[in-house]
């Protein structure tokens, strides 16, 4: 019987352009041996493979200033569009992070969120390049949505196979505004008003591995309450979080680190006072969530027809 990390393996096409080393059995993975400003376009592919399998990848050894770390982030797709963040002069396509060693209270995104959640298309990719890095602490966490279906059993799958979830904006921008180190635009204020729907179970367009589209501002079910919702958020949640489907990412200067973001949550960690941490963050177009749909009955669980992960874990 496979483990996960076997299954992952099994999964991904052979991969010569660099060194690929799993992070856990869940998902992750450091790659070694590759610069993306200077790769062909096939290695450039392959990295995008690597990354729609193992949805977060740690690209170390880019040695990339803001021009440089543009170029990458564009040879992935183009730029998603950001409300919120005001952009780095002279790049519209990237915001500078910083947190110096005084700056006390909360670092952006330390509660596990999908990146704009609430888009009708969300970033497909996230990318933070690391300026400056802390010798010790700012890992990052993940959560495979993936491997969270996974786990979940036939008869909660099919419970929630139809469920389609209300994400909401409201909230977001005061969390930005009230952060002393991020420079918000004005306009991003219209994001409180955003409410937008996103079927609970979908499938991945390239591998067709279904997962749950959860985020932090996940509100309630379409034609449920919010008290109705709310039991069954909470559920999916503290189950996506737990610990095999999870990893944790360490960072070095020079870490380029790209997230598949619709597939997984991730938080930052709030563990380095005394020490100045600077990244890169730019993040490429998406495309609309693809619900699973009914699937195919298979031996009483919902299957589908893409891809290499026909049956649940549970059931090998
Ligand atoms: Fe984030």
């Amino acid at each position: 019987m496979p483990g996960l990390y076997e299954t992952l393996m099994n999964a991904i096409p052979e991969l010569t352009a660099f060194d690929l080393r799993p992070l856990t059995g869940s998902l992750g993975a450091d790659i070694v041996g590759i610069n993306l400003l200077t790769a062909s376009d096939e290695e450039i592919a392959q990295v995008q493979t690597a990354l729609d399998h193992c949805h977060v990848l740690a690209i170390r050894d880019q040695n990339l200033d803001p021009a440089g770390f543009h170029k990458v982030a564009r040879r992935f797709g183009p730029f998603s569009g950001n409300m919120i963040h005001r952009p780095l002069e002279g790049f519209e396509d990237i915001v500078r992070f910083t947190r110096n060693p005084e700056d006390r209270g909360p670092v952006v995104g330390e509660d596990f969120h999908m990146d704009l959640a609430w888009m009708e298309i969300p970033p497909g990719i996230t990318m933070l390049y690391g300026e400056e890095i802390p010798p010790v602490g700012g890992d990052t966490l993940f959560a495979s949505l993936s491997a969270a279906y996974e786990g979940l059993s036939d008869t909660m799958r099919n419970l929630i196979l139809n469920l389609i979830g209300v994400h909401s904006g409201k909230g977001v921008f005061a969390i930005n505004a009230s952060n002393t180190a991020l420079s918000v635009k004005a306009s991003g204020q219209a994001v409180e008003e955003i409410e937008t729907e996103h079927p609970l179970v979908c499938r991945h367009p390239v591998t067709g591995r279904p997962y749950l589209y959860l985020s932090g501002v996940l509100q309630r079910f379409v034609g449920m309450t919010e008290e109705e919702s709310k039991p069954i958020i909470d559920f999916l949640i503290s189950h996506a979080l737990r610990g095999e489907y999870t990893c944790r990412l360490r960072w070095e200067p020079r870490t380029l680190t790209m997230w598949a973001n619709p597939y997984l949550m991730h938080a930052a960690i709030n563990d380095y006072h005394g020490h100045r941490r600077v990244v890169l963050r730019s993040t490429v177009a998406g495309s609309p969530p693809i619900a699973a749909g009914a699937g195919d009955q298979e031996n009483g669980s919902t299957t589908f027809r893409k891809g290499n992960f026909r049956k649940s874990r549970s059931r090998e």
